[in-house]
């Protein structure tokens, strides 16, 4: 089991092995095609321990891109970023190996300035925040976390270049933005020479907006990298729902929504999608990513965990990333 010190005495060279590292579209920034997230699981309901061999393990496996966002850690906004900081602090030789990246634009705290929003007030108060609770000096990628309907665009692509101005940011993301939004935004970003390199959106094998909006495309024809959240669909496109609801899965937990999905008819979709994944020797979870990694657009997917060992076994995808063109339709097949 990973301790704190391991990394102190961990030999050299070696946790770059299992991984497969991808261009950030046009930009200079490789990203580990397996990204792991801190939306659940991170946040003061969580378990301090579980949380510290979590990062670990990944980093030990040549996860080095870990994905924050102001108010994660929910109910208690936030602390998934103070948790992450203080598993950093006996990290900081590893900085410089690390991608980290936070977003802001969901609601966070209490007030006009602290909602839903895109302004310049918003977005510079709530990066200060974030690098003060990570104990950082700055984050890797800056996100707006969703487009802002009433704030004018122009103001939320100067705050996110003054970001990168400050110093308090590398390169410039956007999250939750479909092609329109996209291609709006950066005209400024190119007019301010703004380091936009990457798209954050949902996508999986239930979730295939991407395809359809065309963001998929615009990421290759305009050169920034898609990371997708979600891959999973949140638990899903593993084995976690096959054989019933385990008390400590994200449905156990009591999220309705995912509950009001698992009917029949997606159960039977599951599990013939588990068939195709062992014909071709992997997990469901495997073929999951994989199914998302074999799509050019895609730098990274950013995945979820509740313990270690999901983890590893999400890595270990990489193993098999192509699909013949009979398991892409037999995919398609099940997915109807
Ligand atoms: N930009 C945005 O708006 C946005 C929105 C959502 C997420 N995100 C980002 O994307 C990250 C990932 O999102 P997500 O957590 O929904 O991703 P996900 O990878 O689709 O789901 C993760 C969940 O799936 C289950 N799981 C993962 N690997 C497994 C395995 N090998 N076997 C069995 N179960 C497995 C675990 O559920 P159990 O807990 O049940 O074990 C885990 O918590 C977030 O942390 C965040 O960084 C961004």
């Amino acid at each position: 089991m990973c301790t704190v010190y391991d990394y102190e005495y961990r030999p050299s060279g070696t946790r770059y092995d299992t991984m497969i590292y991808r261009r950030c579209g046009n930009s200079g920034l490789k990203l580990p095609v397996i990204s792991l997230g801190l939306w659940q699981n991170f946040g003061s309901q969580g378990n301090y321990a579980n949380m510290v061999r979590m990062i670990h393990t990944a980093f030990d496996n040549g996860i080095v891109h870990f994905d924050l966002a102001n108010n994660y850690g929910h109910p208690y906004n936030g602390t998934a970023e103070t948790n992450f900081g203080r598993i950093l602090n006996d990290m900081k030789a590893y900085r410089d190996e690390l991608c980290i990246s936070t977003k802001a634009g969901y609601e966070m705290w209490a007030g006009i300035y602290g909602d839903k929003n895109g302004s310049r007030k918003y977005l510079t108060a709530s990066l200060d925040q974030s690098l003060k609770r990570l104990n950082l000096d700055y984050v890797d990628i800056f996100y707006h976390h969703c487009p802002d309907p009433e704030t004018p665009v122009e103001e939320t692509a100067l705050a996110l270049d003054n970001a990168v101005k400050q110093g308090k940011a590398l390169y410039i993301g956007i999250s939750n933005y479909n092609s329109q939004q996209t291609a709006e935004i950066l005209n400024i970003f190119r007019e301010l020479r703004t380091p936009f390199i990457i798209s954050q959106p949902s996508y999986s094998m239930l979730n295939r907006w991407t395809e359809t909006d065309g963001l998929q495309n615009l990421a290759k024809e305009e050169g920034f990298g898609l990371a997708v959240f979600s891959p999973l669909a949140q638990g899903f496109l593993t084995d976690r729902y096959l054989h019933g609801i385990p008390e400590d899965s994200r449905i156990g937990k009591g999220n309705t929504w995912m509950k009001s999905q698992l009917d029949d008819a997606m159960l039977r979709r599951l599990n013939r999608l588990n068939e195709i994944a062992s014909q071709r020797g992997q997990k469901l979870s495997q073929m999951a990513l994989s199914w998302i990694l074999s799509h050019e657009a895609v730098t990274t997917v950013i995945t979820g965990a509740s313990r270690p060992e999901q983890i590893l076994e999400n890595i270990g995808c990489i193993q098999h990333l192509d699909f013949s063109p009979e398991e892409l339709q037999q995919i398609e097949d099940a997915l109807k």
